[in-house]
């Protein structure tokens, strides 16, 4: 495995959770951010049975003084950092007429300036030292915008510009960078939003993090930047 030690945003529930056991059973070091403590207590507990290091961090993301705080953090504790999973995020459901100022502020604060201003941050730490992964949970509503979920939509299309502005920056300094856009998956979010489909028809958690899991483990030579994860028996591709 060439990375040790990673952030991974959003580990408390869902598609954030199944990713830290997954990195955790390749044997990585995991700085766990979120804000209910209990529940990455819970991912922490998962984790355990794998003996690594996982440090739980309740951090609101959606205020600077917290984006801010994440990474001196995660360096006290873990000493170094070498991979970061961009996985926290909201989806709520709304209309283009429904879209509020508070509305659109709380979904672009979360989803795109502090999930970048994360990766900034993450990005400058690594540069000096030539080597480093950042990933990007993105979506499938980045690739074709969804009625009901605008803001979500907008949201993920600025991640993907953001994104690929990473992906250009690190790439002189073997600093990798891959989006994964994920087509419906089975999480309790998803179901309190109202599922589009029956949970037969979507992906799982771990599907998703099995996706982190491979590109952290393809060669350096290679970079993956895209990858799109469909769930077959529903999305329509
Ligand atoms: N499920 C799907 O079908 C699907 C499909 C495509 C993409 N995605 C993406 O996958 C990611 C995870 O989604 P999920 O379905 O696994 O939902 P989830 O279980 O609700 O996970 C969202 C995570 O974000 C964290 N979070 C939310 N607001 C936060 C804040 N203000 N500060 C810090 N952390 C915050 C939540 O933790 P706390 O509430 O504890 O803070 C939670 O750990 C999202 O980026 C989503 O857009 C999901």
């Amino acid at each position: 495995m060439n990375y040790k030690n990673a952030i991974i945003t959003g580990a408390s529930s869902g598609i954030g959770r199944a990713a830290a056991q997954a990195l955790a059973a390749q044997g990585m070091n995991l700085f766990l951010c979120a804000r209910s403590l209990e529940g990455l207590q819970r991912t922490a507990d998962l984790c355990s049975k794998y003996e690594n290091r996982y440090i739980p961090y309740s951090v609101d993301l959606n205020n600077s003084e917290g984006i801010a705080s994440v990474l001196p953090a995660a360096l006290s504790t873990l000493g170094s950092i070498d991979t970061l999973i961009n996985c926290a995020g909201i989806y709520p459901s709304d209309g283009i007429d429904g879209i509020t100022d508070p509305l659109w502020d709380k979904v672009m604060n979360l989803n795109l300036k502090n999930t970048f201003f994360l990766s900034r941050d993450v990005l400058a730490y690594m540069k000096p030292r030539k080597k480093g992964y950042i990933i990007y949970i993105n979506s499938t509503v980045a690739l074709g915008a969804k009625p009901s979920v605008s803001t979500y939509s907008i949201s993920k299309y600025g991640l993907a510009g953001a994104a690929a502005a990473m992906y250009e920056e690190g790439k002189p300094y073997q600093i990798r960078v891959s989006s994964i856009y994920p087509g419906v998956t089975s999480t309790d979010s998803l179901h309190q939003n109202g599922m589009p489909c029956s949970p037969e028809q979507c992906m799982l958690p771990e599907d998703i993090a099995s996706c982190i899991s491979f590109l952290l483990q393809t060669p350096e030579r290679m970079i993956i930047r895209d990858l799109v994860p469909w769930a077959s028996a529903y999305d329509k591709i």
